[in-house]
């Protein structure tokens, strides 16, 4: 069907006086005796263009449901100056209007504002509000920036399986994937025979992240890295998790921990910029109607250096602090969100690299510091989400990463290829983890992880 993007007719003045088409879907409209309005949007912009009706010139069309909430239009007529927006804005004389789709009157999304969780109900009409239609558009503008970071700066892109025979993180929190019915295990001797009969002969599940294949390529292609889905049986409802999330995985052969934080701050605060640069309308109404202030602290993000923290020094810091925490702090815990609240919000109020974690709560991969007690990681934490960067330089030594996993009663056998890297020209190197769902949530003020993703996958329910 022919017709012109609603966002180049509001930012190409050679549309001016011209007859145009356009379609979209009804946002909100207005009748009176003589003229009606109806605000279309077609997806492509946050701002409705607004047909002007002249209800003489359609005296035979059905305007009621043309004019209904949620119908969906295509437009004939002549791009003119907005009567009410002066600055440059444009409307449209409609010359011919067909009715696509009528929109009955139980279209769920009437004028009145709803709450995001009523929303969640309905992620097959949710996206067509304006709060969503701006998440989607900047998501889209951190996904693209995000390629270009990379590409620009020499990275090779890479497609690690999403199944996969290993539990990357070891934490045991894999879907299994299996095409193996209810009745399989109860004609099954053991375990072992049942997995047998499976698809691939062996468990397998979903990756919970590519990093291990991630290091194949990066032994290879020197930078790599992977933006794909990730997936964790985790059971824990919260603002900030679901089952199936976007990784964004660099690995960097020849580099250290200091490097790893260099490149994962420069990727923050490039791909905040463009943002910014690209969707100026979506971000001012997430500063306006959803974080006030949001313009302020992405600037601020931007323009300074982040906090580098030992995790020594953080204990010592959230020891001192003059609250009382839910969970009691002393040197060895993993760090819970209240920690990172308290940190980033209270303390810092900025991004904050904790580095140096002990080596007892974080995975067996990671480069052993001297101290024989800490290990060379870093989660980047940042106001009002937590977590949203989770990295380390790798063990590159044969001996001391055997050594580990077997402490940790790993089976070696499921990581012979991983093992062979540090076999055959074992080089220092490291990477990253960033949640993209959880960069989404930071760059616009959203809340809630379900609100920044088109079908949130979250214990409990599937649709
Ligand atoms: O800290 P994580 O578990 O690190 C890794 O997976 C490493 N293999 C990354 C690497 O070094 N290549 O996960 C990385 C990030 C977290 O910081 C968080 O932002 C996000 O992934 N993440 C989740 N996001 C949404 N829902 C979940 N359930 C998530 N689990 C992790
Ligand atoms: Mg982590």
């Amino acid at each position: 069907m022919k017709h012109i993007d609603i966002k180049d007719i509001m930012s190409d003045a050679s549309y001016l006086q011209q007859d145009v088409t356009v379609c979209g879907w009804v946002r909100t409209s207005r009748d009176s005796k003589t003229m009606a309005f109806a605000e279309l949007n077609d997806g492509t912009t946050f701002k409705h263009l607004q047909i002007v009706i002249n209800k003489n010139d359609f005296a035979d069309t059905d305007l009621k449901s043309c004019l209904a909430l949620g119908s969906s239009l295509k437009v004939v007529g002549t791009v003119v100056p907005s009567a009410v927006n002066k600055e440059g804005g444009v409307e449209i004389n409609a010359k011919e209007i067909t009715l696509l789709g009528a929109c009955p009157s139980d279209y769920p999304l009437q004028k009145k504002r709803h709450t995001m969780e009523y929303l969640r109900t309905m992620p097959q009409l949710r996206v067509r509000a304006n709060t969503f239609n701006a998440v989607f558009h900047v998501r889209s503008a951190l996904a693209a920036a995000i390629h270009e970071y990379f590409q620009g700066n020499g990275f090779v892109y890479v497609n690690t399986p999403l199944i996969t025979g290993s539990d990357a993180e070891g934490a045991g929190e894999m879907f299994e994937v299996t095409t193996q019915g209810y009745d399989a295990a109860k004609e099954c001797e053991s375990k072992e025979e049942y997995y047998e009969n499976d698809f691939f002969g062996k468990k397998a599940g979903l990756s919970v992240s590519g990093q291990l294949e991630g290091e194949v390529a990066a032994m290879a292609f020197g930078k790599i890295y992977t933006f794909g889905p990730s997936f964790r049986a985790e059971n824990s409802n919260t603002q900030r998790h679901v089952a199936e999330f976007w990784h964004v995985e660099p690995e960097i052969a020849f580099a250290e921990l200091p490097d790893v934080l260099e490149i994962a701050e420069e990727m923050v605060k490039t791909i905040i910029t463009k943002t910014l640069e690209r969707c100026p309308q979506e971000m001012e109404f997430f500063d306006k109607r959803i974080e006030k202030g949001l313009l302020q602290k992405l600037d601020n993000v931007v323009n300074n250096d982040f906090e580098v923290l030992d995790y020594t020094k953080a204990i010592e810091l959230l020891e001192k602090a003059p609250v009382d925490f839910k969970f009691p702090v002393e040197w060895g815990i993993d760090l819970q969100t209240e920690h990172e609240r308290y940190l980033t919000e209270k303390v810092f109020n900025k991004p904050v690299f904790v580095i140096n974690y002990p080596k007892d709560i974080k995975a067996f991969y990671m480069k052993q510091n001297p101290d024989g007690k800490t290990v060379a990681a870093s989660d980047l934490l940042v106001p009002g989400v937590g977590e949203i960067i989770g990295g380390s330089e790798r063990e590159a030594d044969y001996d001391k990463l055997i050594a580990e996993m077997k402490k940790r009663g790993m089976d070696l056998s499921a990581y012979g290829d991983y093992l062979d890297l540090r076999k055959f020209g074992s080089v220092p190197h490291g990477g990253y983890g960033l949640g993209f769902e959880r960069m989404v949530m930071y760059t616009t003020g959203m809340q809630n992880i379900r609100d920044v993703i088109l079908y949130p996958r979250t214990v409990g329910t599937i649709r």
